[in-house]
């Protein structure tokens, strides 16, 4: 099996590659990225396991491609130190996939992931590419134009919520009543046998010491009646969220790393003393077989070998959630097998979290759209910008720092 990582130089490339060594499923691994220093440093750090190949040439990566994993970072981290930076200078919240820091990010990243997808259409139509790229959402939408079912969006952060869950209730087996769209979902029910354990959950604030319980409260968490995905703590606490420079961070650290002074796992162990930590609270739970590597690898089995299983991702609505039309991305539990992913129904949301998402999507499909007035219209409208003029700075600021969206001008 042929497998493709586009952003093949990134820094969690060796993590997806000691899953695959474990795996053992994949034989030919080829690694992509435009930038060939980048990609020789990663390739350096890898050992044993599937043949590795790396290369600049996006066609000859995607030739022959089974599965394609597209992890890309357009503009870099100093484009995320950069989203933060002007959100931040203009008092509203800049975190790499929310509010003002999300709409840059999402209007850098869309035509390229559109040029990807269309590309991988045209080289491998046979492949599935599973989109890791953030905001995950709105890129699996824009790819889905040209890939259609074909591409699959994923995220480890509801399946470390169903984790943690399961593991406070000692429960095994699970099904869980998830809904949302990346970074914006929730947790409403938890059934095993029919019956919902989420209330016995919320009623016993000993058991809600895992990472959203810290985040939320037990208070806030009884009030809503179900667990909101862990970045929804950036629309209920915006305030306290507000300041983060994780970007600016994350490349200091990892320049760090590419410029050859300081090795990998030197890096690695850096940044996940720091995670969560650094502009949310608490420390990451490091329970068992999370991030996205695991996800990614449990849904190219279930698609590859025809095991049937059962996974939250990001695919096209469909009638799932009833107040967005089919073609949205939305994130839910599916079942997937060797035909890919079918949503599974889903508990209606209420109306505070079915406005949210309403009002993010169509956030999301003004990124989309392309044009310099959609764009002022995603700064606006976004419920955590809270002024049409410092949407229209906003956007002017972003402009003028990030060359990538010359094409909105
Ligand atoms: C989680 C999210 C990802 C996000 C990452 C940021 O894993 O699900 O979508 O990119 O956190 O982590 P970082 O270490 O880059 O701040
Ligand atoms: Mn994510």
């Amino acid at each position: 099996m042929r497998l493709v990582i586009l952003g093949g130089g990134g820094f969690r490339v060796p993590l997806v590659h000691k899953a695959l060594v474990g795996d053992g499923r994949v034989d030919e691994l080829v690694l992509h990225d435009v930038d060939g220093h980048r990609l020789a440093a990663i390739r350096a750090v890898l050992r044993g396991g599937p043949r590795v190949t790396a290369t600049t040439d996006l066609e000859e990566a995607l030739r022959g491609a089974d599965f394609v994993f597209s992890a890309i970072r357009v503009g870099g981290l100093a484009g995320r130190a950069v989203d933060e930076e002007v959100a931040h200078a203009h008092g509203v919240l800049g975190q790499e996939t929310v509010g003002a820091g999300g709409i840059a990010y999402g209007l850098r990243t869309v035509p390229v992931a559109r040029r990807i997808a269309r590309r991988v259409a045209e080289i491998a139509p046979q492949a599935w590419v599973i989109n890791f790229t953030n905001p995950a959402g709105l890129v699996t939408e824009a790819m889905a134009e040209h890939l259609g079912e074909r591409v699959i969006g994923i995220c480890d952060s509801p399946v470390g919520l169903c984790r943690r869950v399961a593991h406070a209730l000692g429960a095994s087996g699970a099904e869980f009543d998830y809904a949302g769209l990346n970074h914006l979902g929730w947790l409403q029910a938890v059934r095993v046998d029919g019956v919902d354990l989420l209330p016995r959950l919320l009623a016993d604030p000993e058991k809600l010491g895992f990472e959203e319980g810290r985040l939320f409260g037990a208070e806030w968490l009884r009030a809503l009646g179900m667990i909101p995905n862990e970045y929804l703590h950036y629309y209920y606490a915006t305030r306290e969220a507000m300041g983060g420079d994780r970007g600016a961070f994350l490349l200091r650290q990892q320049e760090a790393f590419y410029n050859g002074s300081v090795d990998w796992e030197t890096t690695r162990l850096e940044r996940e003393a720091t995670y969560m930590a650094h502009d949310r609270e608490g420390e990451r739970d490091s329970l068992e077989g999370g991030g996205y590597e695991h996800v990614a690898l449990a849904l190219m089995h279930a698609i590859a070998d025809d095991e049937r299983t059962t996974l939250i991702l990001n695919v096209r609505n469909g009638a799932t959630l009833p107040h967005l039309d089919g073609d949205a991305v939305v994130e839910v539990p599916c079942e997937v097998d060797a035909r890919g992913p079918r949503p599974l129904p889903v508990s209606p949301l209420p109306d505070h979290a079915a406005g949210l998402v309403t009002s993010v999507k169509a956030v999301d499909r003004l990124v989309l759209e392309g044009s310099r007035t959609a764009a002022l219209k995603a700064f606006a409208l976004h419920p955590l910008v809270d002024s049409v003029s410092v949407a229209r700075s906003l956007l002017e600021a972003y402009l003028s720092r990030h060359p990538e969206l010359a094409y909105l001008s």
